[in-house]
């Protein structure tokens, strides 16, 4: 049997999309292209609107290209539209929730074995719906994502993940290190733990669970592992410990994603952020305090209700001070049983669209900025594999610096360096990433 897997989304997706991948593969099914796939998977999000209706055209197209195939959506649109996909897709044969992924596998055989059957796996757990262990069964590639919790508490007034994900509920912190241990003797170098608000781990669980600053230091601690991030921060749930663990953890990289939403308190308050703009500068104080070279990149949105020119200049302020070495922006998107949805004063689509022009300009600025900082240094580069503008020829790598920045570099033989550590120093700056030369021998 054949499968193939489409994945829209955060990083979460990714990693579920990963999981599915690995648990079909074990059990005997081959990755295959769309056309030649028994079973295709579509791993959805509805963060905004365009991603969604991505969704529907996919579906859509995929009808023509294979119509044989049993198609499973799953993530965060087949949460929010549930069997509503029978009537509007008939060839969908399974839709699953976040929670779902785990029995994923097992239902793809069910559905390939009995053509008349359909099935939906929507409800919630309890608990973080622990998964088979797959990982220890493949070889690795250097870096890969851990999840260490479900869901999210926050209700932001824009946001609809709490709806799709279901409320937080942590994971066991024994689980998560007998992962990640798994990971490291498998091969890999680099471990980011994934959450939608990690600062909180382990808040839901009360005594019985360690708080984020313990699990960070606990997986900081496993021999081999060289590398270790996390995302998603909420800045009001970032407290001193964790401050502090980037100025104490080695293995800790120099990165941290804090997204910021907007600059103005009366925004900030309206979207139901609890945290002020000042507040927020006093973060990214400490943490420069505590590690000075901390790269910071953040999520902005423009146009939310009622956001005015001097809402959003105090946007554009806020980024000037807080010099983001990059960031993510969109555009405010109506999601359904939102708070916001039913905000007033909604802003017109020209506006937003100019903000977010000259937001991004001013990004632009910051990020030329941040690279520029690395012309002639030398940076340790993780290697992720070979640089693929150049047609896979072993000559050219691309990895990743502590801080998280692409680098680009031509190798000085043509052994493959995927997973080292290389000494590289940076020659040329370009736009989103920088270009240079392997120093030494790899070590
Ligand atoms: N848990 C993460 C982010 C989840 S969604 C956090 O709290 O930061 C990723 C990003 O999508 C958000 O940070 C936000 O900037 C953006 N986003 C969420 N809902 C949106 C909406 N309705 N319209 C536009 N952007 C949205
Ligand atoms: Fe959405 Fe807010 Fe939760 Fe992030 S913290 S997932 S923006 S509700
Ligand atoms: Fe999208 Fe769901 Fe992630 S809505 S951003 S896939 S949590």
């Amino acid at each position: 049997m054949k499968y193939h897997i489409k994945t829209f989304g955060c990083q979460m997706n990714v990693c579920d999309s990963d999981w599915l991948a690995q648990a079909l593969y074990i059990r005997g099914w081959e990755p295959a292209a769309e056309e030649e796939a028994d079973a295709i998977l579509v791993n959805t999000c509805s963060v905004r609107e365009k991603p969604e209706q991505k969704v529907y055209s996919q579906l859509g197209r995929l009808k023509r290209s294979n119509p044989g195939a049993v198609v499973g959506v799953g993530g965060c649109v087949a949460q929010q539209v549930g069997e509503r996909f029978w009537e509007r897709f008939p060839h969908v044969r399974l839709v699953f929730g976040p929670d779902a992924v785990p029995s994923v596998p097992e239902s793809l055989e069910r559905l390939a074995a009995d053509p008349g059957l359909r099935i939906s796996l929507l409800d919630f757990c309890g608990s973080y719906p622990e998964r088979e262990r797959v990982w220890s069964l493949t070889q690795q590639p250097a870096q890969r994502f851990v999840t260490i919790m479900q869901g999210c508490d926050n209700f932001c007034a824009y946001c609809i993940v709490p709806f799709t994900r279901g409320r937080q509920r942590s994971r066991d912190s024994s689980e998560v290190l007998r992962e990640c241990q798994e990971l490291v003797g498998s091969g890999v170098r680099e471990i980011t733990l994934l959450g939608q608000n990690v600062n909180s781990y382990g808040r839901d669980r009360g005594e019985e669970e360690i708080g984020f600053a313990d699990l960070l230091e606990r997986v900081c601690s496993i021999p081999g592992l060289m590398r270790v991030r996390f995302t998603t921060s909420h800045p009001k749930d970032l407290d001193g410990e964790v401050i502090d663990a980037f100025a104490r953890l080695e293995a800790l990289c120099p990165a941290l994603h804090l997204p910021l939403q907007a600059g103005s308190d009366r925004i900030l308050q309206r979207m139901g952020r609890k945290y002020t703009r000042q507040g927020y500068f006093r973060l990214v104080e400490e943490l420069r305090a505590a590690r000075p070279d901390i790269v910071l990149s953040t999520d902005l949105m423009v146009g939310f209700p009622s956001e005015t020119e001097e809402d959003f200049q105090q946007t554009l302020d806020a980024m000037q001070r807080s010099g983001f070495d990059s960031s993510f922006s969109f555009k405010y998107s109506d999601r359904p049983g939102t708070r916001a949805a039913n905000m007033p004063d909604k802003v017109g689509e020209a506006v937003k669209a100019d903000r977010l022009e000259r937001l991004q300009a001013l990004q632009e600025e910051l990020t030329a900025r941040s690279l520029g900082s690395l012309q002639g240094e030398t940076v340790t580069v993780l290697v992720e594999g070979a640089d693929s503008r150049n047609n896979g020829s072993p000559a050219s790598w691309r990895g990743r610096e502590p801080g998280g920045r692409v680098v680009n570099f031509s190798g000085t033989d043509n052994r493959d360096l995927t997973g080292s550590l290389v000494p590289v120093r940076v020659r040329e700056v370009k736009k989103h990433s920088v270009y240079g030369e392997v120093v030494n021998e790899p070590w």
